[in-house]
This record gives structure tokens, C-alpha cells and sequence, in this order.
């Protein structure tokens, strides 16, 4: 098929968190190259991404750091848009799926289906704690594993073992908001039926992109197929997420998987008026590039929901990367054993380029794959610096100093075999790369980038034109041999500068100013040209384009991975500490009945301004929004928190403390707090679904 346009999408990612370097070489780094490969030979391409910004694990965030969960998003997507720009991620859009037209794209496409009748609906039975008052998500049941026994498994996994569960399969499960034991009641959600999808994706997957998708999508796709599939709830009882536009259906909210691939649909409409001919017209090629844990969504559930709406193209490949182990371990972020980007872009300032080139270059493309610093600082030194950068600083170096600073003529009459095979090379580098990123073979395709460039360096060592000019002034006729020399060199580093910008652009933009030529003619129809430096033309010294990683920032690079796993686990010991002691050393006061306790009126509230008590070190006065009035609380916390960091946060209150006057100023009620185990104090925070003005019992 002869495709028209090109639509690019990469994993949006969950603004949970900050990026690390898995994530860049699982999907972005790809999609970027592919991108920009497109760009070059001036196809019609967009790239569309942007922050996953619903489901459990941000509302679990926003509990943890007892703020809300658009304040967890608004953060973590700002923080992850700023890494992509730094790090050369050039979408054309990067948007987020909280905004106003993602809503309405998801609500509108949930009504389609809902509408047609696509959906089933359902009452089933699910696990609801009755302390916080809401229905628990797999993920929020916590309790032993059955196969290997860690006691603090997930009801949809066992993070130790690996092992898929259901809730019903732990032992003593637990909510992981109260610690609550969760008990079971009816709730309705709705079901998409990709059991009556089998049979097409069966023609579709199984039978239709056998040769064409790579083995570790294919083979994920086709056993899914092949053992069943079953309805599948598309809605969630929650109060975060694209509410579900239907009646009967207060309080419940897209499956975030529902919701978050339509945000690709949403994205290119903010980009493009034209969306339509991007998702809509069958002579555009869709291409996801996402993380392996992503491909049953990408290839069944959401080509599903296409095919049920109507009228959307699929998929034309689903490049799935495998994951990227740091030092030889997996990548754990609770256990902070990640290189954030963020940290990178702080510690190696500059140099973008070489984490690309560190991450492209052992891509994990068929299979898990190692990030060690010791490979980064190889790489970097062996490849980068020793072939790539020294041949073109060469290549500058002598042309100043044997031709003049200027672009020495191609003499025919005395070029030779080594000239043309160099210069057949070029085109034979060319095919190859595009071969390679059209078949998503990033690696293959940086590999002949860099052969190039070490050819280039042989060529210059056979043929020694420091040693030519030596006998010059016996055999002035040599000047030709230089000339020629130089001016290969010189127009391999301009195809060099094209061939690299995909994977790294920084250095290609770099090369362009060391020649003094426009961006444009980084276009990929130039590759093969050796005019591309015009004879006589003087070009600029030559700027390092690499330099060496040391031996002494991978060592502190390592050690900080480290130094920051310790941290973590010690925490998390303290934490554990702290918690039996609490419980085998309690220092209760004097007995009350329930009666008594009756008697404290609690309520949820959040602080919507804070400042400090003039003449008054410890005192902040809050306001606080209780739902049906607002009220002034005087709190003596101001030696553990500034006014700005607290605005916003959830608060329990007691409601009916007398009133006291302090500085002038009457404080009615009081909040909550408890201690943290360094003794810090931390908010007693109602839930997020407990709304202002509800009363804490
Ligand atoms: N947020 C998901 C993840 O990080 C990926 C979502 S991709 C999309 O695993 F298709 F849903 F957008
Ligand atoms: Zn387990």
C-alpha cells in the first residue's frame, strides 16, 4: 500500500513520575528517530504523545503526597514535558489527557459505542471498603502472594514473583487505603465484548501481520488470541478520570486504558485541523511505538474500539521495545533503581547526544536488554569520540592546515580506487539505514552510521596526507592527492551530518555550523552528494563534537544508583519498624466510650490560603473550606511547613473546638496531625473522594 501520511505516535507516558532512561529507549528515543527520519525525506508525518494523566496509580500518588490528583499531573507533566524537549524529543505536539478536548474526544467515542449497543452491561460483585467509602481497583487490594508468599502482592500482581492475580487469589488481602478488610458489593460498569473481536483480529493479527510485525509483538498477540478473550469493564467507580457520559453512571469513570489511546486521537486534533485525514483515511499509516507491557492494548483492546466505532484506520505496526535492566536489575521505581532523565540532563549538561547514542546503540530491540554506565563510557569513548568525532575533527583539522581553511578540488585525473570505493560507501550506507529504520532497526541502522565514519577514518590513514605534504616541495604535484583526500573527507562528514541527525541531532546541527551550512541540507535526498561543500569555500575551526566520559563521573554515577537504593530500602525498614512498634508498644490514653467519641465533630476540608501570624513564630492562620461555610483555624505548625506548600492540601478538622482568640485572632477548630517516623509532621488527609463538609467518623 502507497501511504499518503504518516501518523506517529509514541506511549503516553503516566504522569505519575518523572521519565527514566527506560522509558526513552523503549519508545520515545525510537519514535524520534523515525520521526525525524520521516522529516528528512519530507513525508507527511506527524508524532503526537502527550501525559497519561487518569487512573490508579496517580490517585494513589495523590494520597501518598496528600494532594490532589490534578496537583500530582500538573507537576509530573511538567516535569516530563521539560525532559523530552531537553533530551531532543521533538513531537509536534505533547498534550495531556486531563484537558478539555481529550473529555469530550473520549466522551464522545464512549457514546458512539454506547449508542450502537457495543457495550454489555453488567452487575458484579467487587471489593468496596467500608472505611474509606469506596469501591477498591485491583491495584489498591494489597495482601500475601499465594505463589510466593510476599505479603505485600497487589490484587492485580505480584511484584515479587511476577505472577498475574486477581484479588480473589490473595491471601488476607487488605485496602491499601484504610488496611480495612474489604468486603464485597454489587456495582454496575460496562463491558466492551472482544470476545466477538476474535475472530477478526484472528484474520487481522494472527493470519495478516505475521511477516510484518516484529516476533515479540507477534507472539504476545497471537497467545492473548489464542487463549480466549472475554468482556472486558471499560468503566471504574472512581472520582478521577473521564467521567462516563451516560445515564446511571454518577460517580463512575473511563477504564483508564478506555480513555488514554483515544488521547492520540485528541492530540492530533489540538495539533491539526485536519486530524481527520491522520486518523480517518485509509492512506494513512498509523505506527504506536510503546514499551512491551503496552501491546495487548495497542494491538487488541484499543484496535477493537476502533473497529467498533468505525471509521479509523489501525495500526500499521506496533514496534514494541523490549525493557532496558539498569546494572543488571530491573528497573524498580518504587525502589528508586532508575536513571532519571531529569538527573542526566543535570549531570551531563550538553550531552544529550551521547545518552541517545548509548540508548539507540543497545536498544532493547528483541530482547531485555543492560544499561550499564561502564558500556555508556565505552560507547561514548570507543565509538563516539574515537570514530565518529575524531574523523571529522581530522578531517577539519587538516583541511586548515594543508588546504588553506578552505574546501580543497576534487582532481579526477588522479583519483583512485580508494576514492570511489569511499564514495560508494556513502550510497551503500544510505540504503542500508533506510532499509533499517523503515523495518524499525534502530540498532542495525546506527551501526552502518558509525561503519561510515570508521571507513572515513581508514581512508585518511591509508592515505596519510600529513605524510604527502612532507614531499611537497620534490613533488608539488602532490597538492592534488591532498586536495582529494580532504575534499572526500570533507563531503563524507557533510553526508555523515545527514545520516546522524535521526539519532543525533544536536551533533548534526553542530556539524552544520562548523560547515557553514543551512539546516537544510540535512534532507535526506542530499545523501550521496559530494558536492555538498561547495570547492574553495572556507569553513569554520572544528569544535569538539564529543568529549571523553571519565572514569571518575561513571563511578559516581554508579554510586549514587546505589547510595539512592539504600536510602530507599532503609525507609522502607524504619517504616516497617515504626509500624510494629506501634503496635507492640502503644501509649494509649485514658479509655473513652463511643459516646464520648461521638461527641467530636470531624470533617473533611482543604486549605485554601496560609499565612503566618504576625509576632507569632509557630502560628500559620489557614483558611479552610469546609463544604458549607468557610472557616479561620490558627495552627502551630509554621516551623514545619511554609505558607505556599500547604495550600491545596486535604485536611480532617475538629469542627466544634470552642472557639479561641490568639494574637487577635479567632481560630474555630483545629486540624489533624500525625508524625512521620523522622518525626516530621505530615496532614491527616481525608481521601480524595471525600468531599469538604463530610464528616470523618
Ligand atoms: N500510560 C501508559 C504506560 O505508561 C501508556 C498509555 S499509552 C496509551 O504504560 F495508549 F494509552 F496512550
Ligand atoms: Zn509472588
Amino acid at each position: 500500500m502507497d501511504y499518503k501520511r504518516i501518523l506517529v505516535t509514541a506511549a503516553l507516558p503516566y504522569a505519575n513520575g518523572p521519565v527514566h532512561i527506560g522509558h526513552l529507549a523503549g519508545c520515545f528515543l525510537p519514535s524520534d528517530i523515525y520521526v525525524r527520519y520521516q522529516r528528512a525525506q519530507k513525508r507527511d508525518v506527524k508524532f503526537v504523545c502527550g501525559s497519561d494523566e487518569h487512573g490508579v496509580p496517580i490517585t494513589i500518588r495523590a494520597m501518598k503526597e496528600g494532594i490532589t490528583p490534578q496537583q500530582v499531573v500538573d507537576k509530573y507533566h511538567a516535569i516530563i514535558k521539560e525532559s523530552f524537549e531537553q533530551m531532543g524529543i521533538s513531537f509536534d505536539i505533547y498534550s495531556r489527557t486531563s484537558n478539555k478536548t481529550h473529555h469530550e474526544t473520549a466522551q464522545s467515542f464512549f457514546k458512539k459505542l454506547y449508542d450502537d449497543g457495543v457495550f454489555e452491561e453488567k452487575e458484579t460483585e467487587q471489593y468496596y471498603d467500608e472505611e474509606a467509602k469506596v469501591f477498591l481497583a485491583d491495584r489498591y487490594i494489597t495482601g500475601t502472594c499465594p505463589v510466593c508468599g510476599n505479603e505485600n502482592a497487589y490484587g492485580d500482581q505480584c511484584e515479587k514473583c511476577g505472577t498475574s492475580l486477581s484479588p480473589e487469589q490473595l491471601i488476607n488481602p487488605r485496602s491499601a487505603l484504610s488496611n480495612a478488610v474489604p468486603v464485597k458489593r454489587v456495582t454496575k460498569h460496562w463491558y466492551f465484548p472482544l470476545n466477538k473481536y476474535e475472530q477478526w483480529l484472528n484474520e487481522w493479527i494472527v493470519a495478516g501481520k505475521k511477516d510484518e510485525w516484529k516476533a515479540n509483538v507477534y507472539g504476545q498477540c497471537k497467545s492473548w488470541i489464542d487463549s480466549g478473550l472475554h468482556p472486558r469493564a471499560m468503566t471504574r467507580d472512581s472520582n478521577w478520570g473521564v467521567p462516563v457520559p451516560v445515564e446511571g453512571a454518577e460517580g463512575k469513570v473511563m477504564y483508564v486504558w478506555f480513555d488514554a489511546p483515544i488521547g492520540y486521537i485528541s492530540a492530533t486534533k489540538e495539533l491539526t485541523p485536519m486530524w481527520s485525514d491522520y486518523w480517518q483515511k485509509e492512506d494513512t499509516k498509523l505506527v504506536h511505538f510503546i514499551g512491551k507491557d503496552n501491546i495487548v492494548f495497542h494491538c487488541i483492546i484499543f484496535p477493537a474500539m476502533l473497529k467498533a466505532h468505525g471509521g479509523y484506520v489501525l495500526p500499521d505496526n506496533v514496534p514494541a521495545n523490549e525493557f532496558l535492566n539498569i546494572e543488571g536489575d530491573k528497573v524498580s521505581t518504587s525502589r528508586n533503581w532508575a536513571v532519571w532523565v531529569h538527573e542526566y540532563i543535570k549531570d551531563f549538561p550538553e550531552q544529550q547526544d551521547v545518552l541517545r547514542y548509548v540508548l539507540c546503540a543497545n536498544a532493547p530491540e528483541a530482547k531485555d536488554n543492560d544499561f550499564t554506565w561502564k558500556d555508556f563510557q565505552d560507547r561514548t569513548n570507543n565509538e563516539l569520540v574515537s570514530v565518529f568525532g575524531n574523523f571529522v575533527n581530522r578531517a577539519f583539522v587538516l583541511m586548515h592546515k594543508l588546504c588553506n581553511g578552505k574546501v580543497p578540488k576534487l582532481h579526477t585525473d588522479v583519483m583512485d580506487e580508494a576514492d570511489n570505493t569511499l564514495i560508494a560507501e556513502i550510497q551503500k550506507a544510505k540504503t542500508a539505514i533506510e532499509t533499517a529504520i523503515e523495518n524499525y532497526k534502530f540498532r542495525d541502522a546506527l551501526y552502518e552510521v558509525i561503519d561510515l565514519a570508521r571507513k572515513g577514518n581508514k581512508y585518511m590513514q591509508d592515505k596519510e596526507p600529513w605524510i604527502v605534504a612532507k614531499s611537497l616541495a620534490e613533488t608539488p604535484d602532490n597538492q592534488k592527492l591532498i586536495d582529494n583526500c580532504l575534499h572526500v573527507c570533507l563531503q563524507l562528514t557533510a553526508n555523515l551530518a545527514i545520516l546522524a541527525n535521526p539519532f543525533l541531532p544536536f551533533t548534526a546541527k553542530k556539524m552544520c555550523g562548523m560547515m557553514k551550512v543551512v539546516d537544510r541540507m540535512l534532507e535526506w535526498e542530499n545523501v550521496g552528494k559530494m558536492n555538498l561543500l561547495n570547492v574553495g569555500y572556507p569553513l569554520k575551526a572544528p569544535e569538539l563534537l564529543f568529549r571523553k566520559i571519565e572514569d571518575d563521573e561513571i563511578k559516581a554515577q554508579v554510586e549514587k544508583l546505589h547510595a539512592n537504593l539504600v536510602k530507599n530500602t532503609n525507609e522502607q525498614k524504619m517504616q516497617q519498624n515504626a509500624t510494629n512498634e506501634a503496635t507492640t508498644l502503644p501509649e494509649q490514653k485514658t479509655e473513652i466510650t463511643i459516646d464520648d467519641f461521638a461527641k467530636i465533630d470531624l470533617r473533611a476540608g482543604t486549605i485554601l490560603h496560609a499565612e503566618k501570624v504576625e509576632k507569632a513564630d509557630k502560628l500559620l492562620k489557614l483558611e479552610i473550606d469546609l463544604g458549607y461555610e468557610k472557616r479561620t483555624v490558627l495552627s502551630g505548625i509554621a516551623m514545619h511547613f511554609t505558607p505556599e506548600e500547604i495550600i491545596g492540601k486535604r485536611v480532617t478538622v475538629v469542627a466544634n473546638l470552642a472557639p479561641r482568640k490568639m494574637r487577635g485572632i479567632e481560630s474555630k477548630g483545629m486540624i489533624l496531625m500525625a508524625q512521620n517516623e523522622e518525626g516530621k509532621l505530615i496532614f491527616v488527609s481525608p481521601l480524595d473522594a471525600a468531599m469538604n463538609g463530610s464528616e470523618v467518623k
